[in-house]
């Protein structure tokens, strides 16, 4: 990324998920274009925390943003583990904590029971000296508002809303799953809604009253999707899949939102968080 925009002018850099060890992820096909997105069950493939550390690592202090570092797991010992060893870094500030991946056997647990995600968050927490903890949810999370809740109490400095949604992709011809896994976490602009409502939701249930901000993340393409995200409760924006139709997309979006927040005849975009509920 930083090689085709300066990323000075984004907010932030998420990197791909980290885990404790190295992992291949899944067997191709693995990655699927569909109408209006993405589905992928890439199953969090990255080269673990030794692998991280020597290899990504050194260039984070170069990025020109802050590096978010996501990380993910099995259990609760392997986020400690992982989120543990990247908090103490004077290069890491944000550690974003993936309890909504599809694409693994038990990623979800802690994404989808609260009482877990609470013995989850009390556990990182309280290993990070030097970090602040961002928890990342998913659309379809049986009651995302009291995930979120759970968060706000355990610490989380922010709310990452939302991850990909689970769904199947089905070849018509043999019948079959198009995935190998069988099914993957769909993204882009056929989430784009899904993504504002939950993110209103949380906003009007929890982040407003307890003033913790929102990354809404799901199907920004343009501007105005950006924007929606904005009135409905979210502080930042996140784009995924934006970035592999176009890298450059985001100095777009940055543009537009500078537009369109002039042309609401505010000076800041933080006055219009939150704006469609009031
Ligand atoms: C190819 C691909 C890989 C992804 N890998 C991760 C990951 O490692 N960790 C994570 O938290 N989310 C991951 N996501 C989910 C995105 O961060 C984002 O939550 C989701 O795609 C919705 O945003 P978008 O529509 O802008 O892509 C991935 C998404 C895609 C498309």
């Amino acid at each position: 990324m930083a090689e085709v925009i300066d990323l000075s002018q984004v907010g932030a850099l998420t990197g791909k998920s980290i885990t404790r060890e190295p992992r291949d992820g899944n067997a191709p096909c693995r990655i699927v274009g569909v109408p209006s997105g993405m589905m992928n069950a890439i199953g969090l493939a990255n080269p673990g925390l030794v692998g991280f550390t020597t290899i990504h690592a050194p260039r984070i202090g170069s990025l020109g943003c802050p590096y978010i570092a996501s990380v993910a797991g099995h259990s609760i010992d392997d986020y400690v583990f992982v989120a543990s060893a990247l908090g103490c870094r004077s290069d890491i500030g944000l550690i974003e904590l993936n309890v909504s991946c599809p694409n693994t056997s038990t990623g979800r647990n802690f994404g989808d029971d609260p009482a877990a995600l609470r013995s989850l968050l009390r556990a990182v927490r309280s290993t990070l000296t030097n970090a602040s903890m961002i928890v990342k949810l998913a659309p379809n999370a049986p009651d995302v508002s009291a995930l979120a809740a759970v968060a706000v109490e355990e610490g989380a400095c922010a709310l990452t809303l939302c991850n990909t949604l689970p769904s199947p992709a089905i070849h018509p011809a043999s019948g079959l799953p198009i995935l190998a896994q069988g099914s993957g976490g769909l993204s882009g602009p056929v989430v784009h809604e899904l993504a504002v409502r939950v993110v209103g939701e949380v906003y009007r249930t929890v982040a407003k009253s307890s003033g913790t901000p929102i990354i809404g993340l799901g199907g920004v393409m343009r501007a105005s999707d950006a924007a929606e995200f904005i009135l409905a409760g979210a502080t930042a924006v996140g784009m995924g899949t934006a970035l592999f139709a176009d890298p450059r997309s985001p100095l777009r979006v940055i543009e537009g939102l500078r537009k369109w927040v002039a042309s609401q005849g505010c000076s800041h975009v933080s006055e219009l968080t939150g704006a469609m509920h009031t």
